[in-house]
Formats: C-alpha cells, sequence, structure tokens
C-alpha cells in the first residue's frame, strides 16, 4: 500500500522517537514510571517510545474518542481508563497529535484529580494553528502544517494506520 510522499519518513519518525525516550529517560531516573498510550492514534509512537525508554516503567492506556460540536467546545468520552493505580505515580501520557487540545486537556484534568504525583505529556505531533484550548507539552516529537495527515497510527476512516510513515491524506490518492 503506497499513498502519498512521507511529509515525515520513517527514519526521521525513529530518530526523533530515539531522541525523546533519551530525555525521558534522563528525566524519569529513580521515578515511579507510569506510561499511558492513548489509543487508537498513538499505538505506534507508544511502542515505539517504550521499547527505547531505559527507565523502569508500566504501562496503561486510554482508549478516547472526541466530538467537536463547533470551533471552541468539545465532548470528549473515555472509554477505558488505566486500572494501573495512577495516585503518587509519575504520570507520562502519550499521544499521536495535539490539533484542537481538547482531547488532551480533557484526559489530563481527570489524570490530575487522581493526585499523580507528576503529570508530563509527550506527543509525537503538534497542529499549533488549529488550537482552541493550551495544553502544556513536554515532549514534542514535531510541528506540522495544518493538514490532515495519516499513517505512523493515524487514521482517514480508520486507514492509513500502519504507514510506517506520516503523509498528507489526499482523497484522490485513496
Ligand atoms: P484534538 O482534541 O483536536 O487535539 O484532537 C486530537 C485527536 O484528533 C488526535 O488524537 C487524532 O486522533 C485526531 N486528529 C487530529 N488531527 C488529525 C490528522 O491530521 N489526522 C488524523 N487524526 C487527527
Ligand atoms: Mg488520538
Amino acid at each position: 500500500m503506497f499513498i502519498g510522499t512521507p511529509l515525515i519518513s520513517e527514519e526521521q519518525i525513529q530518530k526523533k522517537v530515539s531522541e525523546l525516550a533519551y530525555k525521558i529517560t534522563k528525566d524519569y531516573e529513580n521515578k515511579d514510571l507510569l506510561v499511558i498510550g492513548i489509543l487508537k492514534g498513538a499505538f505506534m509512537f507508544f511502542s515505539d517510545l517504550v521499547r527505547q525508554i531505559k527507565s523502569p516503567l508500566k504501562v496503561d492506556f486510554i482508549i478516547a474518542s472526541s466530538y467537536i460540536k463547533d470551533k471552541s467546545s468539545g465532548e470528549v468520552n473515555i472509554h477505558y481508563f488505566p486500572r494501573e493505580e495512577i495516585k503518587g505515580k509519575d504520570v507520562l501520557l502519550v499521544e499521536d497529535i495535539i490539533d484542537t487540545g481538547i482531547s488532551l486537556q480533557a484526559i489530563r484534568e481527570k489524570i490530575l484529580s487522581m493526585e499523580p504525583a507528576s503529570l508530563k505529556i509527550c506527543v509525537l505531533l503538534d497542529k499549533k494553528e488549529r488550537r482552541v484550548v493550551e495544553v502544556p507539552i513536554d515532549y514534542l516529537g514535531f510541528s506540522i502544517p495544518n493538514k490532515f495527515i495519516v499513517g505512523y497510527g493515524l487514521d482517514y476512516n480508520e486507514m492509513f494506520r500502519n504507514l510506517p510513515y506520516i503523509t498528507i491524506f489526499k482523497k484522490e490518492l485513496k
């Protein structure tokens, strides 16, 4: 399967993942790290990232979907929430992309209400232009233009998640 030319190649992604994992490993020495991936989009980034983090850690997931009613409000539904204890843990949230920020903001608030020792956010892609709510990002892969992209976990209608690179989605290439 091939669609489009890569906006971000497999090599560029893997290099960035290594850099992020190196920073995270240094920052979480002697911490009680719980890495939480936000599904489905983050599944590929999450698994590449945790494989390269050298600190001892536990993993869990959140399954969330968001429905944006208009430009300034959204509703986030959480379908699965971590079973691992969050209170007192150093939590690292891992997300594929931040767009309006509404999903991450809602998930962040929910986790903070459970009193983790700390909470940081790692996001592979940032579409800054589209931000509606500000969310602090501690580890960022790439800033990208305001285009709809697929690949490396990201989908259009559930397709293209398996591409090992990231490309701009063009309907005519479907
Ligand atoms: P936010 O709440 O607007 O920040 O939404 C973020 C979520 O929207 C991500 O977790 C993705 O699932 C999805 N999303 C945003 N932009 C794209 C894109 O360009 N391609 C695929 N999914 C996207
Ligand atoms: Mg997502």
